[in-house]
């Protein structure tokens, strides 16, 4: 989480709200942080950015210490896991709507293939949309997107 305080945000951005956490089951907070907080990652970095930070972080970043997980670039996604996780958080309250309840295999599919396919578009390599690395990147790109901008205040008509 990035705390309310003015490094953090100035480094991370804005800082993270009780309610972006609300639905998560179990929640994820550390109690250490050795690397960036990630709570704003989301939409920083093009796909096929964490792809290659994922199988080698030192591809991306020279000197980083972060540990590499090729495995995620190689190892087949269990989309039909997505049922039970999906009707068990919604079970707990998460409020997915009927189609997501209804066709999550499906939808997760999809959305893999999507990704698959923009990572293709950004030159990365084909064939990515059945790994695991697709659903870590699909989390990743979410995080942090859930509140939007404040609108601008309006002047004040009155006292
Ligand atoms: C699945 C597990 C992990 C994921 C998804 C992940 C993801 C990321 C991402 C997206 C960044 C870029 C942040 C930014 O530039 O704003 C990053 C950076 C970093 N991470 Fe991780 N990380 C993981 C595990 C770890 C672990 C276990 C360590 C340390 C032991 C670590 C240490 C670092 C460090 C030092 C950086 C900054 C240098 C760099 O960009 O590589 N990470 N990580």
């Amino acid at each position: 989480m990035v705390r309310p305080i003015w490094m953090e945000t100035e480094r991370y951005g804005e800082y993270s709200k009780a309610g972006e956490f609300v639905y998560d089951h179990p929640f994820l907070w550390g109690s250490r942080r050795i690397g960036p907080d990630l709570h704003r990652v989301g939409g920083k970095y093009p796909h096929l950015w964490h792809v290659q930070h994922m199988e080698d972080p030192r591809s991306t970043t020279p000197r980083s210490l972060m540990p590499a997980y090729p495995w995620t670039l190689e190892a087949e996604l269990d989309f039909e896991a997505i049922r039970g996780a999906i009707a068990a958080m919604a079970k707990l309250g998460v409020p997915y709507g009927s189609d997501e309840i209804e066709n999550p295999v499906a939808l997760a599919r999809l959305q893999a293939k999507q990704i698959g396919l923009e990572i293709e578009a950004q030159q990365g390599p084909a064939g990515l949309e059945s790994k695991q690395i697709v659903a870590l990147i699909a989390y990743l790109q979410r995080l942090g997107k859930d509140i939007q901008t404040p609108p601008e205040a309006s002047p004040k008509s009155s006292p």
